[in-house]
Formats: structure tokens, sequence, C-alpha cells
């Protein structure tokens, strides 16, 4: 049979397996709320300029309503020869007013309803990071309260290099969820345009009010260029990239993780809620959330690259390509969303292991650089040096298999004679991370002000 929507034009349907390929339904029936409110400030604009009668508009939008509590209430008839959630709701809304659910589509096209629809979606997600991502800064605050003055080995290379404290490496992860939130919150601002009056790419004759539709649905004004408003999805490509740096965020912290939670290291423990057992090994307890939070960024950042490499070709306008957008999108999405709900879960419920960061953090020669500062300090010795020195008595307490604070003085004092006992006072952990006050440094005091900075920010 002839299409119901174009059938004028054509005698045939579509092929079985043209059906398959060109139907969005099965994806973007997820748009119907954005659809829906769409299509009412559609038809309230009509009538507003005279184009729709009152009474054609309020029947329009209260049919709307119906169609959107059927959706919800799982009974509405979706149909694979509709195409998408355009045709759907439409198709059905006439089927439940008559005739005037056929005057709701004047001075528009499903090109411009798609870009609005979706642009609303997305506007709703970054809302969700945003509130997901304030949430898990929280939950690391917590955590960086606890424990602002424990000691913990700071690593470069994964090598011990120099003693930090818990709260300074929780901090740390607090500024890089807080660019990724700010990321969203900017996309939003860009992203809150109405391209709802584009119709299929030209405008349209009809003198429909763009900055009423906008209004209606939160926009801060109408897209300025029709062309541009069907062909763009900067919007979503936004997102997607600001997801991506922030699912590599979330990937870091849960390598440090599994890392942190091995027999090994110990400087975590995971809560039971968290983790699995093994079916063979009864001792083990795997960081599995961990894991798939590690893993999550490729789904994430595969979406971004599917995006990208869909729209890179297309010459303005619309084309068809540009329906392949959401389901990357709706993935990347969903898997953001989980995902920050997963890592504020294991952050609030992990418990740091103080005594074994103690440990770690004054083993490893970790105050190396103390020596050599103190060195340049009351021996005035140039730091290259002093540097030189360091390195020899790390050399001679590793080869007598103890850590620096235990060669005696005369070890030291064969090394440099100008070494007095003094030293042993900088050669102490809390004492190393204490000195280090510098701005962004990690003494307890700066990492202190750093929380309470960021508390007040996010109250
Ligand atoms: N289902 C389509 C999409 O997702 C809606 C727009 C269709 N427009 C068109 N000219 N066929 O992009």
């Amino acid at each position: 049979a002839a299409n119901q929507m174009w059938g004028g034009r054509f005698a045939e349907g579509p092929d079985a397996i043209m059906q398959a390929i060109n139907a969005s339904i099965g994806f973007d029936k997820r748009l119907y709320a954005q659809d829906i409110a769409g299509s009412r400030a559609h038809a309230a604009m009509l009538a507003a300029q005279g184009i729709l009668t009152d009474s054609d508009a309020q029947v329009i939008r209260e049919g709307l309503l119906t169609v959107l509590s059927e959706i919800k209430a799982g009974t509405f008839p979706f149909r694979v020869e509709l195409e998408d959630i355009h045709l759907n709701v439409e198709s059905r809304l006439t089927e439940i007013v008559g005739e005037a659910g056929k005057r709701l589509h004047t001075g528009r096209s499903r090109n411009d309803q798609v870009a609005v629809d979706f642009r609303l979606w997305v506007r709703e997600q970054c809302d969700a990071a945003i509130s997901g991502l304030t949430a898990l800064m929280q939950a690391f605050l917590v955590q960086a309260e606890q424990g602002a003055d424990w000691v913990m080995p700071g690593f470069t290379h994964l090598q011990t290099a120099q003693p930090v404290t818990w709260g300074h490496h929780m901090m740390a992860y607090v500024e890089m969820f807080a660019r990724d939130r700010s990321r969203f919150q900017d996309a939003r601002v860009r992203m809150n345009e109405c391209p709802l009056g584009a119709a299929a790419l030209a405008g349209t004759s009809f003198p429909i009010d763009r900055h009423m539709t906008a209004g209606a649905l939160g926009f801060d004004r109408p897209t300025a260029n029709s062309l541009d408003s069907v062909s763009d999805r900067d919007f979503a490509l936004e997102f997607l990239s600001a997801a991506s740096i922030c699912a590599m965020h979330l990937s870091r912290f849960a390598e440090e993780l599994v890392i942190w939670s091995s027999a090994q290291f110990r400087f975590v423990r995971l809560s039971d809620k968290w983790t699995t057992g093994s079916s063979i090994m009864p001792q083990k307890k795997n960081p599995d959330a961990a894991e798939l939070l590690r893993a999550k960024l490729g789904r994430i950042l595969g979406a971004t690259v599917a995006l990208f490499t869909i729209m890179k070709g297309l010459a303005l306008t619309y084309s068809k390509d540009m329906q392949e957008d959401k389901e990357q999108v709706f993935d990347a999405a969903d898997n953001l969303m989980l995902g920050l709900a997963a890592m504020t879960g294991m952050v609030s419920d992990m418990a740091a292991n103080r005594e074994s960061l103690a440990v770690a953090a004054a083993s490893g020669f970790s105050t190396a650089t103390d020596l050599a500062d103190w060195l340049v300090r009351r021996l005035n010795l140039p730091f290259r040096e002093a540097h030189h020195v360091t390195g020899a008595l790390v050399a001679m307490a590793e080869q007598a298999g103890i850590d620096l604070p235990d060669l005696t003085l005369d070890q030291m004092r064969s090394v440099h004679p100008g070494i007095t006992d003094e030293v042993f006072s900088v050669l102490g952990v809390e004492n190393s991370v204490n000195s280090r006050t510098s701005y962004g440094g990690t003494a307890p005091v700066r990492v202190r002000e750093q929380i309470a900075r960021w508390k007040a920010a996010l109250a």
C-alpha cells in the first residue's frame, strides 16, 4: 500500500528491507515527550498567529496529551510503517481527534521537528550530567575531608615520587569533575536555541512566531539561520565530547581503584556493594564496577567518533545519515549517567586504609627531595649538587636494604661532611607533606582551604 503521509506521489509501499533500514521508531520513540511538547508549543503558536483556529489548536493540544498518556501507559500502538516518532504521534493524534490533527504539520517539517526534539533531549541529559557530577564531587569531598592529612605516596610513572595527602589526591578529582561539569554547563548554554520553525530548510511562508515557540520550550531564542538549524548536530557532538572527557576521568580513577584495592597495595577497601566474588577462588573480591567504569570510555568515545564520522561529509542541509545520531547519543548518555552513579556510590562506600597508606608513603625513598632541599637550604649547596649527594645516599641505603631515615649520621657524612643530625627532621613523611604549603600544594593546611572553597561552591 502507498504511504499514508506521502501516498500521493507513491504507487507502491517500501520493500520490507527498506522499512527495516529506514525506520527509526525502534529507538527514537525515546523522544516522545519532547516530540509532544514541541507539537503542543507549535499548535499554540499557530493559533496565536491566526494560522489555526483556536478550537483546532485546543483539540490538537488536548489530543497530544492523550497520546502522551497512551505512550506512558504502554498502550500506544507504535507502527513501524510510520517510520519514526514524529509520524507515529501525528498519525495517532489524527486517529483520536480527526480532521484537526491533519492541520498540525502546517509551517514545519520533520527536519526542524527532529532537531528540536533531539536538542530538548540532549539538554535534559546535560542537566542530568551536571547533577550527577555534583553528587560525585560531593562524594570526593567527604573522602577528602576525612583524610585531609592522611599521608600516602604520590606517584609519577607509578613509581613513588613524593609523599602527598589522601585529601589532596581526592581533591584532584574534584577539580577534574568540576571541569567536566562546566563543560556540560557551557554546552547547554550554546545549545539552548530553538530550531523549530526552520521548517524543511528554508523557513516558511506562514507568519509563524519562532520567538513564541522558543520561549514556550525554554530556549533562550530561536536559531538564526534555517539551513544551519536543520543541518546542525553540534549540540550532540559537544555533549558527546564532554561525556568522553568525563568518562576518561572516571576511567582514570577506576584504574586507581583497581590498583589500590589489590592485595599488593591495600590502599582502599571497596565495599561488598561494588565488588563481586569468584565462583572458584573463595578469597576473591573483584573490583568489577571499577573495571566496567574503566571500559565505559570505550563506548562513549566510540559514539563520539561515530557521530563525527556520520556528520563529516554531509552537504547542507539534512540528510538521512543524520538519523544515525540518536542511538549513539542515547547509548553514550545512558552509560555516562550509569557510570556517574556507580562511581558516586563506590567513592562514598570505599574505605581508605590509613595504615597502609602511611607505610607506603614512607617507603621508596619518598623524602629524597626533602633531603636535597635541606642540603640547599642549610648547606647552601646548588640544587644540582644536592641532587647528586642525595642520589648517592639513596644508592647507599638501597644497597643496605634500608630506608633513608635508617642511615646513620656517620654514613651520611661519608657522602657529605657538612650534614648534621638536623637532617633527620626532614626525612619524616609528615614533615614532608606539612612543608609543601605553596598554593595548590599537598600540605593539609592548603588542602583544607580547597575543601572549604569547594564545599562553599557546591552548597
Ligand atoms: N526520523 C528522522 C531522523 O531521525 C526524522 C527526520 C526525517 N526527515 C526527512 N526528511 N526524512 O532524522
